[in-house]
């Protein structure tokens, strides 16, 4: 394998087959990186440099690793750039390698252990069935879908982690969506599969008229019952345990952030059609979303929308495609905005 290049293929079209035989195998490295990512974090090793470098035979102490194997984890970490070598054994954080830190703002060490774990790495085994039969492989992989493999007993770290990675990637969005969503005069807003409930409990902070609500699952609502407790809001916020599909409950706006991105177009209608059918007319919703853009550019969306295909079942969505779901539901779509993060808010009036 060579080095990781993120250039885009189209950008280095050769006509000599060795440089296209070497981008394609840095594009194979891909799974190496994620695993590499994922050891690098399961080892804590972030955590173990955060007050400065090491030695791999320091943190293969700490951890009770094989030395040698921890060395060459942490050498091609470097090779990555999430860690760097600073001579005589030690290695030390780069700034990629502070965001796999644990506790810190925007860290991403969650969502690596997720992506990187078993409810999203052994479906993407089964990926070219997800193609051959347009469906999840989380069946055949986990034995049930994504979300009931989450709802498992058994699985409840596993959940936490994703209710964790979500809040964490939330506060990517956060401050995009504070500074457009408009909540004057508005007394109850709902986060519909909302996890933890960032995006709600930052809207409650910004106003302290409002009322918040999370609809979860009953494994994840309480999650964001404990957020609300630490940030001092519960007084205003109450926890859902349902399911979107039977019942939503009523509310002046609703928040849906990547729940639509999560299912195919008929589970997204019903969705859509019970928050409609839980608000009057005039009643709103924000939906977060990316938005799939002009074919052939680089587009992290579409890359993503082939996670989304193989793991949930679901579709990152064009404009046209969200357009098409919101005017079936009784919504129409007003300003439309990015919230960062290759994240869009997508403001809807009910019809
Ligand atoms: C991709 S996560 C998004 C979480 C949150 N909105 C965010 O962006 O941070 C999807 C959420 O939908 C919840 N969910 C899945 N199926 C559900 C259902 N049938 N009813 C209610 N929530 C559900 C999951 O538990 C999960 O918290």
């Amino acid at each position: 394998m060579t080095g990781t290049n993120t250039t885009p293929a189209a950008a280095q079209d050769t006509d000599d087959p060795a440089a296209d035989a070497g981008s394609l195998l840095n594009m194979l490295a891909g799974a190496a990186t994620v695993q590499i990512l994922h050891a690098v974090v399961d080892l804590n090793i972030a955590d173990h440099l955060a007050d400065g470098a090491r030695t791999a035979k320091d943190v293969a102490w700490r951890e009770g690793s094989d030395e040698r194997a921890t060395f060459r984890l942490m050498r091609a970490a470097a090779s990555l750039g999430v860690l760097s070598y600073e001579g005589s054994g030690g290695f030390a954080l780069t700034g990629q390698g502070r965001m796999l830190r644990s506790g810190v703002p925007g860290s991403l060490r969650s969502m690596v252990l997720i992506q990187a774990g078993q409810s999203h790495w052994q479906p993407w085994g089964l990926f070219p069935d997800a193609v051959r039969q347009g469906r999840s492989q989380a069946k055949e992989a986990l034995g049930v879908d994504v979300f009931d493999f989450y709802a498992r007993p058994e699985n409840a770290e596993r959940a936490r982690l994703f209710s964790e990675a979500m809040g964490d990637m939330a506060a990517m969005v956060t401050r995009g969506v504070l500074a457009e969503a408009d909540t004057r005069g508005l007394s109850t807003v709902l986060d519909v599969g909302g996890a933890d409930g960032h995006l709600v409990l930052a809207l409650m902070e910004a106003d302290p008229a409002l009322r918040g609500q999370v609809l979860d699952l009953p494994h994840a609502v309480q999650g964001a019952v404990r957020e609300a407790e630490r940030r001092g809001l519960a007084d205003r916020f109450s926890g859902v345990a349902g399911d979107f599909f039977v019942d939503v409950p009523a509310a002046d706006l609703y928040l849906l952030k990547t729940v639509l991105h999560d299912w195919d177009d008929e589970r997204c209608v019903t969705i859509l059609r019970n928050c409609r059918s839980a608000t009057r007319a005039g009643g709103r919703a924000l939906v977060v979303e990316m938005i799939v853009g002009e074919i052939g550019k680089p587009d992290f969306a579409t890359i993503s929308d082939m996670a989304m295909l193989c793991v949930t079942g679901g579709i990152e969505r064009d404009l046209d495609e969200f357009d098409s779901l919101f005017e079936a539901t009784g919504w129409r779509r007003g300003r439309t905005y990015p919230v960062g993060g290759g994240y869009h808010g997508l403001e809807l009036e009910a019809v």
